[in-house]
């Protein structure tokens, strides 16, 4: 199977990105407004199968120091075939990401898919600190 990587915004199925992240256990019930908002203002890629779009990640970042990975996901039925992989190396590899100074993520299970492309977990995890609000989605916080 052919796959192509793009960061070309106007091609991204963002219907699919909200399905798949809306259900995901890290942004569940994504509303939409937020969604657009989040992918205007990050740097996104894409994946596709011809104009199918299959995978997806966003990159947070100030082109400078740091940089946040969030919201990668292959689509199941393109799992299993190097996509993620194909996706990380063109991240890591982005002409405006290289020189940073840190480049973070979170993840519950796939540390060993991470851990081919150089991360690593935190060192000092006591020298970072965060506020955090996993219920921000739920109709009441948003009232
Ligand atoms: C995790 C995920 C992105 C992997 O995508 P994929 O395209 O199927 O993965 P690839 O075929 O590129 O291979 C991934 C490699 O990482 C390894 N890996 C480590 N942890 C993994 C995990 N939790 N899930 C899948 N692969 C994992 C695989 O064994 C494989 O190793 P290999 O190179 O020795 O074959 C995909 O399963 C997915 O979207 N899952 C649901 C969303 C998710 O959990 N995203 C990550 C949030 S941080």
């Amino acid at each position: 199977m052919q796959y192509e990587v793009s960061t070309d915004r106007s091609r991204f199925d963002v219907d699919l990105i909200h399905t798949f992240l809306r259900s995901s256990y890290w942004a569940a019930n994504m509303p939409r407004d937020i969604l657009d908002r989040a992918i205007r203002h990050a740097l996104c890629f894409g994946v596709f199968s011809g104009q199918t779009q299959v995978a997806f990640a966003r990159v947070i970042t100030d082109y400078a120091t740091f940089a946040y990975l969030a919201d990668l996901f292959v689509v199941p039925e393109h799992r299993g075939r190097g996509v993620s992989k194909l996706l990380l190396r063109s991240i890591l590899d982005h002409p405006e990401l290289q020189g940073l100074r840190r480049f973070l993520l979170a993840t519950k299970d796939a540390h060993g898919l991470y851990a081919q492309f150089g991360f690593k977990p935190l060192a000092n995890p006591d020298d970072f600190m965060t506020i955090h609000h996993p219920d921000v989605y739920k109709k009441e916080s948003r009232a």
